[in-house]
């Protein structure tokens, strides 16, 4: 079988023109096929050499199509990876896993089910800045790690589109599942147990709409604790100007301190620093500045398809955890998003 992948889309949208199709290409591997209901997404994959489809039949039909990168709205997730998965497809899903806890068990039991390689597409376990973070963690340099503290933040008003005339999902609890918390929280959740090795166990949250003019939390404040008792703090925010220092990832320990700044998101670059907790001086961390954390994830899932010993690097029932911790946190911030929240599992 050759290296290169033969990729499907689901919906052809901001992430996927502007990151995973560039990223494919990259990666050496062939966007064969997207679906969507836009003309103007189907149009934008034909000038990639994509064939486009109206719905997913068409898709399945391409022989060629060995993977599928889903990104659609969110509450879209779970209908295309149940089919997806029955067609014995290989699937990098975006996150949030799904936009109702209750999809998200369905997705992964769907994923058990079919056997298929999944894996939730948070590319930011693929920043080369994190994979030093976490070589430095395992190597000691900060010696007992005593706290993740992150904060990752935009602006994102009413108006908000990436891609103009459509329309802004991401403020509709239907489509979207909530707010800040729920689009920006699960990379924090998912990068603080790639970068400790164990996932948090504990989680409280309060959330606010305080800064724009809809329903769904404009930001959170999440705390948590790993089992062996790591302490996290997360603050995601719609409400945050885009010119003010918002993406900023300090891993706290008895030796030291790492601090990442503009390393969470969707791009290559940012800073990694150590400061010494004996001496107090602090150092610049190299790594490769110039390397996209979507491409690297399109090459690691492209290696995972390849080789089954690979596999264990992608695990729904990982991401179904997170999905579960998104849900008590919801369910801790009872006075803004009382039982409207559908990711709240069933009484
Ligand atoms: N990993 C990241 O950093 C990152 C960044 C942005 C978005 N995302 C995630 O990616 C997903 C998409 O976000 P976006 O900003 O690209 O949204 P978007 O609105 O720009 O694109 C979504 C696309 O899905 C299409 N679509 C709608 N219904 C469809 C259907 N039934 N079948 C196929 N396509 C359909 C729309 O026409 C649109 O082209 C979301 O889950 C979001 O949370 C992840």
């Amino acid at each position: 079988m050759p290296d290169s992948i033969g990729w499907g889309i689901v919906g052809f949208g901001w992430v996927a023109r502007d990151f995973m199709a560039p990223a494919i290409r990259a990666a050496g591997h062939r966007l064969v096929a997207v679906c969507d209901p836009g003309a103007d997404a189907r149009a934008a994959a034909a000038d990639l050499g994509a064939h486009g489809h109206a719905d997913l039949a068409g898709l399945l039909a391409e022989p060629e199509v060995e993977a599928v990168y889903v990104a659609t709205p969110n509450h879209l997730h779970r209908g295309a990876v149940e089919v997806l998965a029955g067609a014995g497809k290989a699937i990098l899903c975006e996150k949030p896993m799904a936009a109702s806890l209750g999809d998200a068990e369905a997705m992964a039991a769907a994923v058990a089910r079919t056997g298929i390689l999944y894996g939730t597409a948070f590319d930011q376990r693929h920043h080369p800045a994190h994979r030093l973070l976490r070589d430095e963690i395992r190597a000691g340099r900060v010696g007992t790690v005593t706290a993740v503290r992150i904060v990752y933040a935009c602006w994102l008003d009413r108006g908000w589109t990436a891609i103009p005339g459509q329309t802004n999902w991401r403020i509709d609890q239907a489509q979207a599942g909530g707010g800040a918390l729920m689009d920006l929280a699960p990379h924090g959740l998912d990068l603080t147990d790639f970068l400790l090795d164990e996932p948090l166990l504990d989680v409280t949250a309060l959330t606010q709409a305080r800064a724009q003019d809809y329903a769904v939390d404009d930001g959170a404040l999440l705390i948590g604790r790993t089992g062996s008792g790591v302490l996290a703090s997360l603050h995601v925010a719609y409400n945050c100007p885009d010119a003010l220092p918002r993406r900023r990832l300090e891993i706290a320990g008895t030796k030291g301190l790492l601090v990442a700044q503009n390393t969470m998101g969707q791009e290559s670059g940012g800073s990694v620093t150590f400061t010494d907790g004996a001496a107090g001086e602090t150092v610049a961390l190299r790594f490769d500045e110039g390397a996209s954390p979507f491409l690297e994830q399109v090459r690691a899932f492209g290696h995972s398809l390849r080789d089954p010993a690979g596999r264990d690097a992608w695990s729904a029932e990982r991401d179904l955890h997170t999905m579960r911790l998104l849900a008590r946190a919801y369910a801790a911030s009872p006075s803004h998003l009382p039982a409207r929240s559908p990711v709240l599992p069933a009484a």
